[in-house]
């Protein structure tokens, strides 16, 4: 039995190949960080390092995640050697009491930290922790090419980005129906943009990074993913629609919208429709 034998491993090391397969994660773009249960962090411990590595101030603080763990890529990694080695891609940290640092137990065998964008990460799981009753687990960073194309042409609103996205498929209302927040371009990695999307994650479970990709956030691998894949193929299709050269001439309709959620049982955020 190796740490990689672990079904919670096995599921973090196939969502890092679906998002590779996918194209989302050119060289070491992207991250993904996973918030353990106890009874998997239980199952893990027989493999930690008997000497953790040194404790590491984040500069933020999530007094709701004190003496969690989480799995996380590591910094300047490429998702696309995630499977071939995750001993050298990965690491598994442990938060300490006061909620202001980490300490790698596992992995990174080979030198490094955890993702540069790792307080974002966590200050998130701090907020979306706190907005879902501890039920979300999971945040993942991608580098999605139409969603990314869209915030050159579309205002950066949440507005303008919830209803294009929304109208590009039928599906997209009921998979998001508070619609996406989104982040004007930010230096990434630092401060600034970790609360910038902190704010926007209290009301949304995704957040678009302008010019830079989508920050997504769920319970679990599959919803998680799900939510990427989803806005990213509305994306796709709007960028594939605008690309005819004749503009949008017709489209789902508000009422359209409305009757989806309540066909559905969801709640659509009503201040975004007309
Ligand atoms: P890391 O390699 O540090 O995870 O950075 C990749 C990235 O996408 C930054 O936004
Ligand atoms: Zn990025």
């Amino acid at each position: 039995m190796k740490m990689t034998d672990l079904s919670i491993m096995k599921r973090y090391i196939r969502t890092c190949e679906d998002g590779w397969n996918q194209g989302w994660h050119e060289r070491n773009g992207g991250n993904l960080t996973y918030r353990l249960t106890k009874e998997e962090v239980a199952e893990m411990k027989p493999f930690f390092y008997d000497q953790p590595r040194e404790w590491v101030n984040m500069g933020v603080t999530g007094e709701n995640l004190a003496g969690e763990y989480f799995i996380s890529t590591g910094s300047g990694k490429f998702f696309r050697n995630v499977a071939l080695d995750p001993e050298d891609s990965l690491c598994v940290v442990e938060i300490n009491e006061r909620g202001d640092s980490y300490r790698i137990v596992w992995g990174l065998v080979n030198g490094g930290r955890p993702t540069s964008e790792f307080p974002t990460h966590f200050m998130n799981h701090s907020v979306r922790v706190a907005a879902t009753n501890g039920v979300c687990r999971v945040i993942y960073h991608a580098h999605t090419a139409n969603l990314i194309a869209m915030t050159y042409v579309l205002p950066l609103t949440d507005r303008d980005f919830s209803r294009a996205l929304w109208q590009s498929a039928t599906e997209c209302p009921v998979v998001f129906p508070g619609g996406v927040g989104v982040v004007e371009w930010m230096v990434p990695g630092g401060a600034e943009i970790a609360l910038a999307t902190c704010e926007k994650m209290k009301e949304y479970d995704a957040a678009v990074w302008a010019h830079h990709g989508l920050f997504c956030s769920g319970p679990d691998f599959d919803t998680t993913f799900g939510l990427m894949h989803t806005i990213e193929k509305a994306a796709q299709i709007w960028v594939l629609a605008m690309s005819c050269g004749m503009g949008i001439r017709q489209t789902i309709t508000d009422d359209g919208l409305r009757a989806i959620a309540r066909d559905f049982g969801v709640t659509i955020r009503e201040d975004f429709l007309d």
